[in-house]
């Protein structure tokens, strides 16, 4: 008899009696810094949305969005540590890590159109991209897209003359470093979720990046003008843990697989038309300028910015660099 009321002690306390808390859920803590309302935002959310669905509770997805959790650079080394499981930073910002070939999605006028980035993405090349960060601790599961920049600041941003001594604020990545450079800025590197405060108080005096991140950061209403360049690109990896995901139980894993295959589809359908938006509601709000460029213009601002292709061939590696030209053709 009591060996039988043993028995049972132990099976209720290895979860074998078949209750609710029998199995605690795999949490998968998703931290990132844009709104909710990006691509990516939107990617997350419905990655969560997938995955819970799917596995009826057996793998929660938190996600942080708005650097509610980590900023930049520690997201990074909290996905490391196994703080967090999954993040999507931009390809700009695996430079600290010591893996420099993603900067080369930085170069600027790079790739022509979403075609082209994806030749690369979603290509071999953007595969060997993704084992460069395995060393490190990290799966690379996926790439999503966000869109081309453009720069604000308090004045048009034309020709390079029109930068000379401006502070612009970049993420961290030397491509960018020189490409403020080359036309006479002074670059600066502050995490994302400075840069609001940095543009309203003055720190710096603009900075670039997509449309939907300028808009949905309010960073329209503290900034003069925008300036349509398109001159570069901003992605992102979508990583995880690595020992986190070695360890999923093999029929958790496909299920999550497949979530992450819809859900990047998801934000690549989410990303032209959120920038399109964006721009759209900025010019309707008439808080903030919006100047395009003449055709001459563009030529000679990408002429000004094109020799930072290859002055970066040390940094990014030539390699890398040509494995992109070649993909785009
Ligand atoms: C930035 O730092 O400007 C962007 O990388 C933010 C983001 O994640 O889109």
């Amino acid at each position: 008899k009591h060996f039988v009321r043993a028995l049972a002690g132990i099976s209720l306390a290895l979860g074998l009696g078949g209750g609710a808390w029998a199995q605690a859920p795999i949490v998968i803590k998703f931290s990132h810094v844009v709104a909710p309302d990006t691509p990516k935002g939107k990617g997350a959310l419905k990655f969560k949305e997938l995955v819970e669905q799917r596995t009826k509770g057996r793998v929660k997805v938190e996600v942080y969005p708005n650097s509610q959790l980590y900023k930049d650079k520690e997201e990074l080394e909290a996905l490391q540590l196994g703080s967090v499981q999954m993040l999507a930073p931009s390809a700009s910002k695996f430079g600290p890590l010591g893996v420099k070939d993603f900067e080369a999605f930085d170069l600027p006028y790079l790739f022509d159109s979403y075609d082209d980035l994806h030749k690369v993405t979603r290509g071999p090349v953007g595969a060997s991209f993704l084992k460069k960060l395995e060393p490190h601790g990290i799966t690379g599961l996926a790439y999503w897209d966000n869109g081309f920049k453009v720069f604000t600041a308090n004045k048009p941003l034309r020709k390079s003359e029109d930068f000379k001594g401006l502070k612009m604020r970049i993420q961290s990545s030397k491509v960018l470093d020189a490409q403020m450079r080359a036309v006479g800025a002074i670059p600066q590197v502050l995490a994302f979720s400075e840069v609001y405060q940095a543009l309203q108080s003055g720190v710096v005096d603009g900075q670039e990046n997509t449309p939907s991140n300028i808009y949905t950061q309010k960073m329209h209403e503290v900034q003069k003008v925008l300036t349509e360049t398109n001159h570069g690109y901003i992605g992102y990896v979508v990583i995880t843990n690595k020992k986190f995901w070695d360890g999923l139980p093999a029929d958790v894993k496909p299920v999550l697989e497949q979530a992450l295959k819809e859900a990047t589809e998801y934000a690549d359908e989410a990303s032209k038309k959120d920038n399109d938006d964006a721009m759209e509601a900025m010019k309707k709000s008439g808080r903030i300028q919006i100047v395009t460029p003449t055709p001459e213009e563009r030529r000679a601002l990408k002429k000004a910015m094109l020799p930072v292709h290859k002055e970066m061939e040390g940094r990014v590696g030539k390699p890398a660099i040509e494995a992109i030209y070649k993909a785009i053709g």
